[in-house]
């Protein structure tokens, strides 16, 4: 069976300040998404959250990129733009950069990865949700599921992943991207991805099995819009088993919480925490960022589940790490590198600050000095 699979977020107000999705705004979705069931323009649905960001998780037979099925997402949105709006939510509509829908969601603001898959006879898939960071957060735990033996310990023992992966990497700045192929390419594809603000994966396919293992959303808000409106809170859904990656290898890398770019004001680097569903609510200085995996059965189109896979107590390490690395990074306050380097604070409100000292600088006091003379 031929379906597509669409991960749609998009922050539209938090509840409070930016820490969680109102539960008014979740039923809106909810009811709006059971509706779109009974039409028939989907086959299935879950909604979920991550911190201050709503997502719809749905599937359907209209393929990547369909105005149908964008087109609902940017109605559901908009009906919780309505309710964050009447109850005085935080940022509400925050995401949603235009008022007019155009046909697709690129560069109006929303996230989104999609998969267009031939249904295997089990397809086990894991829905990734995070917030208070940006895309390239993916960019390590990808790196190391899909080409580092040390951790898919299958890249050694299984024929199918000894094949390897074909990475396709975007340029963020200058709108290009690339193919790269492990295990030949591996550390031209680290020399690249290792800066993820620059450089992101969009999409991942065996080179054995010929299909997509891995799809991420890849928005820059702070591109599209020229100013800060947040991070864009990344989403990804990555397939599993039988020639991929097992679910137990793909969670893997979070055992480590990878430091990431965004947590407060979009502007720090902070690790990525895996957390349950109910723990996806960041609140210490709006962070730290954090991640939830949801994993399905996609079955004849339907979404079996979700499994709450990082409420599992063997991440309880992993979150005890992020939150010692979080005290360290805290006490350095407004210093780099906790605070981000100025190229990643240029869409921010810090610009207009320095702009105000401008006219104050002299020349550096030993060049002035020689001057005089
Ligand atoms: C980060 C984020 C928050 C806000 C912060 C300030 O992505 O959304 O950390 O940046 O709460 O928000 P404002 O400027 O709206 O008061
Ligand atoms: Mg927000
Ligand atoms: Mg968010």
């Amino acid at each position: 069976m031929r379906i597509t699979l669409s991960v749609i977020k998009a922050d539209t107000g938090g509840f409070v300040g930016h820490t969680d999705v109102h539960p008014e705004m979740i039923d809106v979705a909810i009811e709006r998404m059971r509706v779109a069931i009974g039409t028939g323009l989907i086959v299935d649905a879950h909604v979920s959250r991550c911190g201050d960001d709503l997502a719809l998780i749905m599937t359907h037979g209209l393929g990547a990129d369909s105005p149908a099925i964008h087109g609902l997402a940017w109605e559901v949105f908009q009906a919780t733009t309505a309710v964050a709006k009447r109850l005085g939510l935080y940022g509400a509509g925050q995401d949603l950069l235009s008022d007019a829908f155009s046909g697709n969601l690129r560069g109006m603001g929303p996230g989104y990865a999609e998969i267009d898959l031939e249904e295997r006879v089990s397809e086990p898939i894991v829905v990734f949700l995070a917030d208070k960071t940006e895309p390239g957060a993916f960019n390590y735990p990808l790196a190391r599921m899909f080409a580092d033996p040390f951790t898919t310990a299958g890249l050694v023992i299984d024929p199918k992943l000894h094949a390897g992966f074909t990475f396709e990497v975007l340029d963020l700045r200058e709108h290009r991207s690339i193919r790269l192929s492990t295990p030949e390419e591996w550390y031209d594809l680290l020399m690249l991805i290792g800066s993820p603000h620059r450089f992101v994966i969009k999409e991942i396919r065996s080179r054995a099995l010929g299909i997509v293992a891995a799809a991420t959303s890849t928005t820059r808000l702070s591109l599209i819009a020229g100013r800060y409106v947040g991070k864009d809170d990344p989403v990804m859904a990555v397939r599993c088993q039988s020639g991929l990656p097992a679910v137990g290898e793909i969670l893997e890398p979070f055992a480590l919480p990878h430091l990431v770019s965004g947590w407060m004001r979009g502007s720090h680097a902070g690790p990525l925490m895996p957390v349950g569903y109910a723990d996806a609510t960041p609140s210490r200085f709006d962070g730290p960022p954090r991640i939830v995996a949801l994993g399905f059965q996609l079955h004849e189109g339907r979404l079996i589940g979700p499994r709450d896979l990082f409420a599992d107590k063997g991440f309880d390490r992993s979150r005890a790490v992020a939150l010692e690395l979080a005290d360290h990074l805290r006490r350095m306050g407004p210093f780099e590198p906790h605070r981000l380097g100025l190229d990643e604070l240029e869409y921010t409100t810090m610009p207009e600050l320095m702009k105000r000292l401008e006219p104050r600088w002299s020349a550096e006091r030993e060049k002035a000095e020689v001057a005089a003379r």
